[in-house]
């Protein structure tokens, strides 16, 4: 059985699951293992497409990972489904996604992921979604979650292996299967279409970074670990590339060296919301139970 991993993990959280499904996978699965993360060849020449046909090997089932982003899957993995070449003799025609979330909320990450492979030409087989390290919290003083996931996870994995493997070859009733990964409250479900839109909030809620040209030594530190290609040194200077647009990972500032990046904009505003969400006071977190669940 061939097995083929793409993901997508600005802040090395869904890296550490997919290499995790990788290493539990049975000895006799060849499994390939493809992170998007920083590809120029996607974020910089926008050449998606072409990119997935040349690198990816033939397999028989496709598993796509990608972070939470405002309860959905992160736009970049939204685009990277629809620009899947259909199924046919090299490319799998089964497939499953697995996402993490910052323990707020995973959204309609699930489902949407589901709807896009489905429409892609795929049978959806399986899903898994974790709980991890909330990536924007790193640039609070103690992180949600912080340095999950770790061996927590080890037994889900399993249990998503023995999930996917009794489904190969075999009749399943796809539409329970998506039933059961519709799993948040319709409310919830309605919120996140209609007020959870990432785009916008990068736009207008999130906060922005900015850079301090006298404390910046040039370095590049911010430039490699942006996994969406949006910054660049250009004639001796930092530039914010208007080509890819910033996901508010927060890479750039938790790396920077010189502690020269900064977030700015509703950075009090997000610390509430955190506290808020602490208290079990959160308006926008769900009841989700389990965190950790594979289908
Ligand atoms: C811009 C942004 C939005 C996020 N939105 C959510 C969310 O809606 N719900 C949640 O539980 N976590 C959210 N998170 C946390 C990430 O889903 C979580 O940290 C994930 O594991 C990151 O994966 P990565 O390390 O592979 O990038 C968000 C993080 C960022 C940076």
């Amino acid at each position: 059985m061939k097995i083929a991993i793409i993901l997508f993990s600005p802040g090395g959280n869904t890296l550490k699951v997919a290499e995790k499904i990788k290493q539990f996978a049975p000895n006799n699965f060849c499994v390939q293992l493809l992170d998007i993360t920083g590809r120029e060849e996607i974020f910089t020449r926008k050449q998606g497409t072409r990119f997935l046909e040349e690198t990816v090997t033939d397999h028989d089932l496709l598993l796509i990972g990608s972070p939470v982003y405002a309860h959905h899957i992160q736009y970049h993995v939204q685009d990277l489904i629809r620009q899947l070449p259909r199924p046919d003799r090299k490319w799998g025609e089964l497939a499953a996604a697995f996402v993490t979330f910052g323990d707020i909320s995973s959204g309609i990450a699930l489902n949407e992921a589901n709807r896009l492979l489905e429409k892609s030409g795929r049978k959806i087989i399986g899903g898994l979604k974790v709980t991890a390290e909330h990536s924007l919290t790193r640039l609070l003083d103690s992180p949600i979650n912080n340095g999950k996931p770790g061996h927590e996870i080890d037994e889900i994995i399993l249990n998503f292996w023995e999930k996917i493997i009794a489904r190969l070859n075999k009749d399943i009733n796809v539409r329970e299967l998506k039933n059961n990964m519709n799993y948040q409250p319709k409310k919830d479900r309605v919120k996140a279409h209609i007020i959870f839109r990432e785009k916008l909030w990068q736009k207008f809620l999130y906060p922005k970074i900015s850079i301090d040209p006298e404390k910046c030594t040039l370095c590049g530190c911010c430039v490699t670990k942006c996994p969406v290609n949006h910054l660049q040194i250009i004639n001796q200077s930092l530039c914010e590339l208007k080509t890819s647009d910033c996901i508010t990972c927060g890479n750039c500032v938790v790396n920077c060296p010189q502690k020269a990046m900064m977030m700015t904009g509703n950075i009090d505003k997000f610390a509430e919301m955190v506290q808020q969400y602490r208290a079990g006071k959160s308006k926008i977190a769900s009841n989700e139970f389990p965190k950790n669940q594979c289908f």
